[in-house]
């Protein structure tokens, strides 16, 4: 096979790269199967979803990736991502699959393309070309997979078509421990050219799932070990090898759903195949026929009949495509750089709503049965996606702030089908509060409905206790306030944003979770050490303050305003007096109280998540704070693949400092290259006017720039991963944990509102750019507040930032914000930079 791999000279080293970007269809182009890891999209943005990579392995789910699991995947397999929704072709011998895997038969030509919730992968060989179009359409709980098949030859073809997906039992956590019950549960039943799995529905589930073919079959399997055979794999299965299905009925073991075809086609002809891999529920006095057993199919019969051809396909996926039109219209820019117009155009804000709908919880890094939503997560994500969809924005605000506790504290993470806060993993993270702040003052400046404010809100979902969401956030401001330690700065509590410092753990026991335990040496203090304090906490409270100030006076309550702001002065002050180290900010005080993040610290002396903060709160402006601190972090933290964590990292285990010193130096943590709290150093380049640092730092961790060392990177080159290895690491460069983390939302506002400096205010659309000195300018289109507003940059002097004029529809403004007109037209504002 002949795979077209990009080779670049770069640095001095040799580079590749695997696909290209379409922007024109917003699609990414993967070339061969081979990348560097599996590189997956996502299905669904509703209730189901798929994750599939560029070989169709992965898995699908109905709205909880842990409690309704509806394929098998085994993570962490060997080989890498076998199992996904596989068809495989018998042409007379040869055995091979579009996707190349699982049996991996070199292919004439391969391609796939990842797209706005849809993937279609190509594979061709022999003359005989299978394209494969995968999607969830809107508002439907199910994934339909149009399978062409096509005779590029010049006589006719005839050869077996076999289609796959595996079965999980439902609960994923119980699927891949509980095998003692489940070799003795699964169920199907095969009607036509549809196979259900019904496994549990007889007794206390009222869902089943199905896998149907718009065309008749000629055999099935439904019995995992009859089509695979006990000692084969997925690259070998039995019954495809033997080119026939063995209409195997599954009672108990694994059961799967496999459709078998014989096809003939002339030459030049083409022949469509429509599955649909579907989910139902019934009401419980529904679920049968009148036998009382046979299950009820009016539903998935329905569902079926919505995509039995072609064109109701073509329709659905324009409708999808339509749908992302939408979503992406609202904001748009055309800049100097394209890989900037595919970040902010397209791969920022799809991957921003792909954290909206999956949280933290299932990518090919997160298992789906590990966690919950993050009560700090799912803040930090709504400034990503707050100007796509508003309302479920609102929505979704509410429903964490429900997890919240009288006091401020709050449920570290709630679960997305109760929407209750989790009991296990409790409360006491010492940033949380905040974060509420922060996503409740984005929705206002975002669409100037304050009423949000007046909502009322539960406390620990008791609706008897509930409060306006006002109040809650004065608890969470207050809940700074009331918990000080002898510096005057915020107690660390269990952890902050970075769960791997753990203050009150000292755990010297294998096993216990650092997140979880809390050393008994602290029982008697409330659970943690009232010692311990966190300056990365005290300068997010100086940054995020402010919104809550400005919130108050808006609402003409300007004594407590007053209060509020004489609050944030005197944190600013503690710091000054307590947490400057002279270069740069601590990190924090031990429950020794002893530094963190200091030069008289051995290893781990400068950090970064303090510093941003800090600077966009101008703490210690007026003595230069914030460039002696940004060039600490220039000369210390950064490297030719973004900014590390910390600095040196730590090389061995510090009983005080917990999770943190346990990884190997470069990587997570400990001086990994954290793209999440890049963002906030970008931010604060960009806030003080240093255009071309904060461009730098930005395009270092972009994927759209790490796209040529992809041999390097590895990881998906359209999305951000939590991580990538630092310059301690043996794989420094080496992307991890792709998709789900806070960096798409940090980094979109990074570039959208810091470094392109369209930012929505309370008081209208700030225009404020904090450029490259090299560009002539910028054009973006916002929709805001129910007008667009066609925005022009222009650079004449070619200087990183100053508005010098601003206009709106040819009249001067003063100052850079643009007044709200809400007339609902369009407006012309045109910005010099100088
Ligand atoms: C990881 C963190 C994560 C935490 C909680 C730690 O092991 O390093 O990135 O936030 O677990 O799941
Ligand atoms: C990932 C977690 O989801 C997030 O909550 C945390 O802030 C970072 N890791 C840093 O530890």
């Amino acid at each position: 096979m002949i795979y077209v791999l990009k080779i670049y000279f770069l640095g001095g080293i040799w580079h590749m790269k695997f696909g290209h970007f379409d922007d024109q269809t917003r699609e990414y182009v993967i070339e061969t199967p081979k990348t560097p890891y599996p590189w997956i999209n996502y299905l669904g943005s509703e209730a189901f979803f798929g994750l599939i990579s560029n070989t169709a392995g992965g898995y699908c789910f109905y709205k909880d990736a842990r409690l309704r699991r509806i394929t098998r995947y085994r993570y962490n397999n060997v080989p890498i991502d076998m199992g996904g929704r596989y068809f495989y072709i018998n042409d007379n011998g040869t055995v091979w699959n579009p996707g190349w895997s699982p049996v991996k038969t070199e292919l004439d030509a391969y391609e796939c393309r990842h797209g706005m919730g849809y993937t279609i992968i190509t594979g061709k060989k022999n003359d005989l070309k299978a394209q494969v179009t995968f999607f969830v359409p809107n508002g439907y709980d199910g994934e339909v997979q149009q399978v062409v098949l096509t005779n590029e030859g010049s006589s006719a073809k005839t050869f077996k078509l076999f289609s796959f997906a595996e079965w999980c039992l439902w609960d994923a956590q119980d699927d891949c421990t509980n095998f003692q019950r489940n070799f003795s549960t699964g169920r199907v039943e095969v009607d036509g050219s549809v196979i259900y799995h019904k496994t549990e529905y007889r007794d206390r589930r009222n869902h089943y799932a199905f896998y149907s073919v718009n065309d008749a079959i000629d055999g099935y399997d439904t019995d995992r070990d009859s089509f695979i055979g006990l000692y084969n794999g997925f690259n070998n299965p039995e019954a495809v090898l033997a080119g026939k299905a063995t209409d195997s009925f599954a009672d108990g073991w694994s059961p799967i759903a496999s459709h078998y075809k014989e096809i003939t086609l002339a030459a030049g002809e083409s022949k469509t195949l429509i599955f649909v891999l579907g989910y139902v529920e019934m009401p419980v006095d529904q679920k049968f026929e009148a036998d009382g057993k046979t299950i009820n199919k009016v539903k998935a019969k329905a569902m079926i009949e919505k995509f039995d051809t072609p064109e109701k396909v073509a329709a659905g996926l324009a409708d999808l495509k339509a749908s992302w039109d939408k979503l992406l219209g609202i904001l748009n820019v055309t800049t100097p750089d394209d890989k900037v117009d595919r970040m902010v155009n397209i791969w920022n804000q799809y991957q921003c709503m792909v954290t909206f709908n999956l949280s933290r919880s299932a990518s090919y890094f997160e298992s789906g049965i590990g966690r919950g939503m993050g009560f700090r997560d799912s803040n930090q994500d709504i400034l990503g996606f707050v100007h796509q969809i508003p309302d479920r924005a609102k929505e979704r605000i509410i429903d964490i702030a429900s997890t919240q506790f009288p006091d401020g504290g709050c449920y570290h993470q709630y679960q997305p089908l109760t929407k209750k806060g989790n009991a296990d993993i409790g409360g006491d993270f010492s940033d949380d509060p905040l974060w509420l702040i922060l996503s409740v003052s984005a929705y206002i400046k975002e669409t100037g409905d304050w009423s949000i404010l007046d909502e009322m809100v539960p406390y620990d979902n008791d609706m008897s206790v509930a409060q306006t969401m006002l109040e809650h956030l004065k608890v969470s401001f207050y809940h700074i306030v009331n918990n000080l330690g002898p510096h005057g700065l915020p107690l660390a509590m269990r952890a902050d944003w970075n769960d791997c410092i753990n203050l009150s753990c000292y755990s010297d026991t294998p096993g216990e979770s650092f997140q979880t335990y809390t050393n008994p040496k602290f029982k008697a203090e409330g659970g943690y050490s009232k010692v311990a304090e966190s300056v990365m906490v005290a300068t997010l409270f100086t940054y995020t303050g402010p919104n809550y100030v400005a919130i108050l006076k808006h609402l003409g309550k300007d004594d407590e305003a007053a209060a509020a702001q004489a609050e944030i002065d005197k944190m600013k002050k503690n710091i000054m007096e307590s947490a400057w180290d002279g270069d740069w900010f601590l990190r924090a005080y031990d429950a020794n109280g002893e530094k963190m993040g200091s030069k008289e610290c051995e290893e781990g002396q400068i950090f970064i998540e303090p510093q941003g903060f800090a600077i966009m709160s101008d703490v210690g402006k007026e003595q230069g704070a914030d460039k002696k601190t940004l060039a600490a972090i220039d000369e210390r933290l950064n490297t030719e693949f973004g900014l590390v964590l910390n600095n040196p990292a730590f090389t061995k285990y510090y009983i005080q400092y917990g999770e943190i010193s346990t990884y190997p130096g470069g990587y997570k943590e400990n001086a990994g290259i954290f793209t999440h709290n890049n963002a906030w150093i970008i931010c604060a380049e960009a806030y003080a006017g240093r255009g071309e640092k904060a461009f730098e730092y930005y395009s270092k961790i972009a994927p759209a720039f790490t796209e040529e060392t992809s041999d390097i990177h590895k990881t998906e080159p359209y999305v951000y991963g939590q991580m990538i290895g630092g310059k301690d690491a043996q794989n420094f460069g080496q992307g991890k944990n792709s998709w789900l983390t806070g960096t798409a939302a940090w980094n979109m506002v990074a570039i959208s509102q810091y470094i392109l400096g369209v930012k929505p205010e309370f008081d209208g659309l700030r225009v404020d750019p904090s450029i490259p000195a090299a560009w002539d300018g910028f054009t973006a289109t916002r929709q805001f507040r129910g007008d667009t507003y066609e925005i022009t940059i222009k650079n004449p002097d070619h200087v990183n930032k100053g508005v010098k004029s601003l206009t709106v529809d040819g009249k001067a403004v003063d100052g850079c914000i643009v007044p709200v007109s809400g007339d609902g037209q369009t407006h012309k504002v045109e910005v010099v930079l100088g």
